[in-house]
């Protein structure tokens, strides 16, 4: 459920010459990476995201800029502010996600827990609805 998708603070270091945020799998974060990319030139106004996943975690990550996410279980909607490199937003599977309000210069990182598999996609809101209910009758 929302519940589960948590703020991560992620460790830094600091010092007068900047900021790094190393982050392991399975240590800082509650699962292993097998994939990373990130979003940048996002047009002002523009959203992306709408779709759930299957099996998919992923770790969003402000590296830059500020973004907000709206997470959704099919009983429950939960909306976080991303602003800080430092800090990332583990999304569970079964979560439908939609992501607005990108500042402009941006950068969404994200770290994820498998390979790019366009068969792990829920892409149709109706479709996901029906397979939480399906969930909560079992
Ligand atoms: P999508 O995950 O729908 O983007 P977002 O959720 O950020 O709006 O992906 C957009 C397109 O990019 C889609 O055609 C699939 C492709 N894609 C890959 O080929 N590999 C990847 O790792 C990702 C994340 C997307």
């Amino acid at each position: 459920s929302v519940f589960n998708c948590n703020v991560i603070d992620l460790p830094k270091i600091h010092n007068r010459s900047g900021n790094i945020t190393p982050i392991h799998g399975d240590l800082d974060i509650p699962f292993a990476i097998k994939r990373v990319y990130y979003l940048y030139d996002i047009p002002g106004g523009e959203n992306r995201g709408g779709h759930a996943h299957y099996r998919l975690h992923q770790l969003l990550i402000a590296a830059s800029g500020s973004f907000d996410v709206i997470l959704d279980d099919g009983r429950m909607r939960k909306t976080v502010s991303l602003n800080r490199p430092n800090v990332g937003l583990l999304i569970t599977p079964g979560i439908w996600r939609d992501l607005v309000n990108f500042s402009s210069g941006a950068v969404l990182l994200v770290l994820a827990s498998e390979h790019y598999d366009a068969t792990d996609y829920i892409r149709d809101y109706d479709e996901f609805i029906t397979l939480t209910k399906r969930e909560t009758n079992k």
